[in-house]
């Protein structure tokens, strides 16, 4: 049901590049199209979604509400989704919801189908199987959904029925976590709220209000920002356009900021500020960055941007604190680019890496290490001393996709080629990685 990934594994040879020059604009960013692609299933009507995620993740999500009774129609040539909605009542699927890779399928549609009469079995790849599921059984059956897991983890059985509200504190920095929440509170009996203590990305909350859902940020009686959602509130479909994924941009301005001459425009980004920090790091390490157009787009901004690399070398930057919860998925790139800083990168209170499409933290450090690389690994991060230089080699992806792009991006400023194994994991959320690569660097 899921968007295939090859089976077989690919190695790409990246041979170093002496810059990356040119334009180009980002396919749909890959959270966003999760939601778009969720909320328009369970809508009242047809939404048409333009610039739709490209990657296999987010095709996960249109095959489950496929599964779910909603009507998809998705062409990842042209990057379109039409969806017409199940106006929202889900039909009982006939087999399991497979979420492939996708973590963010699986946690955001338990949240969207605990509130459903049926019995919803999830499954997903050996790497989604292994990942912690808890996170959401406690709070979707505190609202009074029940849910099987399988040591913790997928298999996952959702018996779904009616809910009530919740007063939720959110104990982990996830935004997964935070939409099962916000998507059952939709349909529950009262008004849900939630906290969190870092601000992760609002995507949930933007795409909510542009389906017309009623949804409150204010602080409460003790001064504590909270989320409020009633339940009861039926969506309706409408006409969207994803903005370019500032993720899979992450791997791009990493590697502009390699080269002295690099000057790369990308159009079409999403810049919506719980995900645009990463544009602060790059400027604080030696990035350029100018703003040329900015928009908004139902609640998400989006413009074009150019960057190039100041004079200078590197800076040294500290991924910790807040800034590693809201730089999570960019942290693999970031440390693989961190040899080449004049300082390093100190990497702290990152332990989710370690639940990731794999241990992000284990494949990072293994892989600057063949490279020729001193790191030293932390529970919650790594230290990545600067001025070193890296050699080419055989990179282990882990059937990561960031892992595989990260490792594509330190290889450009290597001496001698890397060998990327399982390369084409790259198309879990960036099928048209390799292509742009080919295309943007400068040998
Ligand atoms: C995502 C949230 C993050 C992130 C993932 C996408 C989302 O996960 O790592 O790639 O779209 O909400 P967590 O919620 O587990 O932090």
């Amino acid at each position: 049901m899921s968007a295939a990934v090859p089976a077989a594994t690919q190695t790409r040879l990246i041979r170093p590049a002496g810059s990356v020059r040119g334009s180009l604009a980002l396919p749909g960013d890959k959270s966003i199209s999760h939601r778009y692609a969720l909320l328009a299933g369970f809508a009242q009507g047809t939404s048409h979604i333009a610039n739709f995620s490209s990657g296999a993740d987010p095709h996960s999500s249109l095959a489950c509400m496929a599964a779910l009774g909603a009507r998809v129609e998705s062409d990842p040539q042209t990057r379109t989704a039409t969806v017409t909605g199940t106006a929202g009542r889900f039909t009982q699927p006939s087999g399991e919801l497979d979420c492939g890779n996708s973590g963010s399928t699986m946690r955001m549609l338990a949240g969207l189908v605990a509130a459903q009469a049926g019995t919803f079995r999830f499954t997903g790849d050996a790497s989604l199987s292994a990942r912690p599921m808890e996170r959401i059984r406690e709070p979707l059956e505190s609202m009074g959904a029940r849910i099987d897991l399988t040591g913790g983890h997928a298999p996952m059985t959702v018996h779904g029925g009616p809910l009530t509200a919740i007063d939720f504190e959110a104990p982990i920095a996830s935004a997964q976590v935070k939409t099962a929440v916000l998507f059952a509170g939709l349909q529950a009996q009262g008004t849900t709220s939630l906290a969190e203590q870092v601000r992760t990305r609002d995507h949930t909350e933007h795409a909510l209000r542009a389906f017309g859902a009623e949804l409150l940020r204010r602080p409460d009686s003790g001064g504590q920002t909270r989320l409020y959602i009633a339940g009861g509130q039926t969506l309706n479909a409408l006409d969207l356009t994803v903005p370019g994924d500032i993720s899979s941009a992450a791997f791009f301005l990493c590697a502009a900021l390699l080269f002295p001459d690099s000057n790369l425009v990308l159009d079409n980004l999403g810049l919506n500020p719980t995900r645009a920090v990463l544009l602060d790091v790059v400027t604080g390490m030696g990035g350029g960055i100018k703003m040329l157009e900015v928009a908004d787009q139902h609640g998400e901004m989006a413009g074009t941007i150019q960057v190039n690399r100041k004079p200078g070398p590197l800076q040294a930057v500290d991924l910790s604190g807040q800034l590693a919860a809201q730089l999570i998925d960019e942290i693999p790139v970031l440390a693989a680019v961190a040899p080449y800083t004049s300082n390093g990168i100190r990497i702290r209170d990152a332990r989710e890496l370690r639940v990731k499409e794999s241990d992000r933290i284990a494949l990072v450090v293994k892989n600057l290490r063949a490279m020729g690389a001193q790191v030293t690994e932390h529970e919650d991060g790594m230290d990545i001393p600067g001025n070193q230089t890296l050699h080419g080699a055989g990179i282990d992806s882990g059937h990561d996709h960031r892992i595989a792009m990260a490792f594509s991006i330190a290889a450009l400023r290597a001496t001698g080629d890397t060998e990327i194994h399982g390369a084409e994991a790259a198309s879990i959320s960036f099928p048209e990685f390799f292509d742009w690569l080919d295309e943007l660097a400068v040998r």
